[in-house]
């Protein structure tokens, strides 16, 4: 028979890594709970989909042939280096197909931070002499409010449009902020922790009526909503492979043709002369091989992901405590938020893990302390609500099995931690 130590082994040792990751020392503020009673599940339910996904079979099957033809520096100008450079623009194309645009409009980057990072710093200097006025909204990615503040040191003037309680920003006041010193807004397409869409063709249509530029942080909409690049009014956009089913360190800048940004990276000429450094050859396979995938599979994705939706949003309303953060507003039916008053977030948030199950907490881990969720705090959330927040992702792997194993076991940890606390 174990004795108690070893009960708690596990528990322990996963603190100790815990902290370690998250560089705090997290005492549990409620004790009283048993760690043996929740002892791990030996199958993960990973429902964080929106952090990162698995690689997609399609990818994954033809990885070891990508690599076994060889990874060759595509700016080479022997013959191998032209049959990958040759290789890389069939990858630019496909992808530019997929996007409705032309392939000189595709640029290669390592990611959809260092795409939003180029767009926004590149775009601001290339009009510096035209404005200074730039508009973005304060519920974006980290990777576009910290470009937007290292603008502000640089001189610019940086509007941040708060949002309603859904999340929604309002078109008329954006309408009303932008000047003739606007030179660039910028908003994400589907927001990465409440999935709520915004209407971004009215947007930029409403910026380019005063000859402002438009970028757009698509990371968590493509797969999700159509997305044609001509006539939609977006002069640049962001797209990362991790979220799509590639590996990390690819993603995608699309830049409209006659919208000239500064570089902030000097070396080669690589990617239009905007990107130096050498293109990750086997990651753009892999992105256009998703990119196709998710375009041709959008209507059937999207049915599944409707009807585990429903199907979670069934399960959990009936939950002790739990407010579901969906308003009757568009949203991705693969990200759900809902949040549980009165619940220490961080506890709810070591049982799930204890239990083997990852989902994301309404807390962003910065410089190692674990702080609420700017966009939760955006929408009007007090510190402990947003702590107490959960976004659960899907992804084309995502079962009704899977959902139905998450929704028990979180029945599970919420009525225990309620009855702890009555
Ligand atoms: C909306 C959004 N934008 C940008 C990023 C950054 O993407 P990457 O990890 O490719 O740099 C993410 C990643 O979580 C995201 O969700």
């Amino acid at each position: 028979m174990k004795t108690r130590v070893d009960d708690f082994l596990p528990f322990l040792i996963d603190r100790f890594f815990y902290c370690i990751i998250t560089r705090s020392f997290f005492i549990p503020s409620r004790p009283p709970f048993n760690y043996v009673q929740t002892m791990k599940r030996s199958s993960t339910i990973y429902l964080d989909h929106a952090s990162g996904t698995n690689l997609l079979p399609e990818v994954k099957s033809r990885i070891s042939e990508w690599l076994d033809s060889g990874i060759v520096n595509p700016s080479s100008i022997h013959q191998e280096g032209r049959r990958s450079a040759a290789e890389l623009d069939e990858a630019r194309t496909s992808i530019a197909e997929m996007l409705g645009c032309k392939s000189s409009e595709i640029l290669f980057t390592s990611g959809a931070t260092e795409a939003n990072n180029l767009a926004i710093l590149g775009t601001a200097e290339a009009l510096r002499n035209k404005g200074l006025h730039i508009i973005t909204c304060a519920t974006e990615h980290p990777s576009v409010l910290e470009s937007h503040k290292a603008l502000e040191k640089n001189g610019f003037q940086v509007t941040y449009l708060n949002v309603d309680k859904n999340g929604d920003v309002d078109p008329e006041e954006f309408s009303a902020r932008l000047t003739d010193d606007t030179i660039l807004a910028s908003f994400m397409w589907v927001n990465n922790e409440t999935g709520l869409m915004h209407p971004i063709e009215e947007l930029a249509q409403m910026a380019h009526k005063r000859g402002s530029r438009f970028h757009c942080d698509a990371v968590q909409a493509f797969g999700h909503i159509p997305m044609q690049m001509q006539n939609s009014g977006i002069d640049s956009l962001a797209l990362s492979g991790h979220k799509l089913g590639a590996p990390a360190g690819i993603g995608v800048l699309y830049l409209r043709k006659g919208h000239t940004i500064s570089r902030n990276s000097f070396g080669g000429s690589q990617e239009q002369n905007v990107r130096a450094g050498t293109q990750n050859h086997l990651g753009a396979k892999a992105l256009a091989t998703a990119i196709k995938y998710h375009v041709a599979h959008l209507d059937v994705n999207t049915k599944k992901y409707v009807e585990l939706s429903e199907h979670i949003q069934n399960q959990l309303k009936e939950l002790p405590g739990i407010q579901i953060n969906r308003y009757g507003k568009q949203y991705t039916p693969n990200i759900l938020s809902c949040s549980f008053k009165h619940v220490d977030g961080e506890a709810l948030f070591i049982r799930l893990d204890m239990q083997n199950i990852a989902v994301s907490n309404g807390a962003a881990c910065s410089s190692g302390s674990q702080s609420p969720s700017h966009v939760l705090t955006a929408l009007g959330f007090d510190e402990n609500l947003a702590q107490a927040s959960l976004r659960i992702s899907m992804g084309i792997e995502t079962t009704r099995h899977e959902i139905d194993d998450f929704c028990r076991e979180l029945k599970q940890i919420v009525t225990s931690i309620y009855r702890e606390i009555k």
